[in-house]
């Protein structure tokens, strides 16, 4: 009989973990112009780190044009500094509602020439000013297999729950927190033993090889279907 809480080898979370995640493009698109990126950020930036390297090894055709930051001090700061991108500390707490911090980061984007904004571990709610601003050009990453554990501490969630796989989902984002159409999911396993460090560190390792392919694909459609370039 198989039992269902067994402790899995490192090599065989890798291999489940190959099995189950989608294939990265063998051919990554290219683009009239690269895509024009506008990160937000609000902690450690690995995310952001990930798909500066993608656009570095020239697989994903983009610039990174500006990196939004709401919490002075996150890890992001000096992640972008290194990375040589500029970054823009917008601090929620200096704003009197929602609205009027999207509407600075809608013109924070703008004014950089921004055409698509990437929630690379952006946590605050975001509201139409931002959403409208850019039409379906807004991709969000998070920490689960939505539309389970939407909202904070998702794989603490997940743990809780008892659930046998885990994952990451690239999204287009709606008004309700971590929901919106999907790009790209990957999957991994969930051993019996793992803290939620340990699953997390897991989840970040296919959240760091799917975003950039997303982010390709979600361009590649919305060129297509807006007939641009
Ligand atoms: C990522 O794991 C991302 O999925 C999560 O924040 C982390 C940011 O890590 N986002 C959410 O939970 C959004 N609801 P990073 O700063 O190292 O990229």
């Amino acid at each position: 009989m198989i039992d269902p809480n067994v402790n899995f080898s490192a090599a065989m979370l890798e291999t489940v973990s190959a099995l189950v995640s989608p294939p990265l493009p063998a051919v990554w698109p290219r683009f009239e112009q690269p895509l024009g990126l506008g990160v937000l950020a609000s902690g450690n930036g690995s995310n952001l780190e990930a798909i500066a390297q993608a656009i570095q090894r020239g697989d994903l055709h983009a610039q990174i044009q500006v990196v939004v930051y709401n919490n002075p001090g996150a890890g992001v700061v000096e992640r972008s500094a290194r990375l040589g991108l500029p970054a823009v500390l917008l601090n929620h707490r200096q704003y009197a509602s929602r609205e009027a911090l999207d509407h600075d980061i809608v013109q924070t984007l703008h004014a950089h020439g921004t055409d698509w904004v990437i929630m690379a571990g952006w946590m605050r709610c975001v509201t139409a000013v931002l959403i409208d601003g850019f039409a379906g050009r807004v991709l969000n990453i998070h920490p689960s297999l939505l539309p389970s554990f939407p909202g904070l501490r998702a794989v603490e969630q997940a743990l809780a729950a008892g659930v046998k796989v885990a994952g990451c989902t690239v999204h287009q984002v709606e008004l309700a927190v971590d929901s919106g159409p999907i790009v790209m999911q990957a999957v991994v396993p969930v051993d019996q033993a793992d803290s939620a460090a340990d699953l997390q560190a897991r989840i970040q390792g296919q959240e760091h090889r799917i975003y950039a392919a997303a982010i390709a694909l979600a361009a590649s459609r919305d060129r297509a279907a807006n007939r641009r370039g």
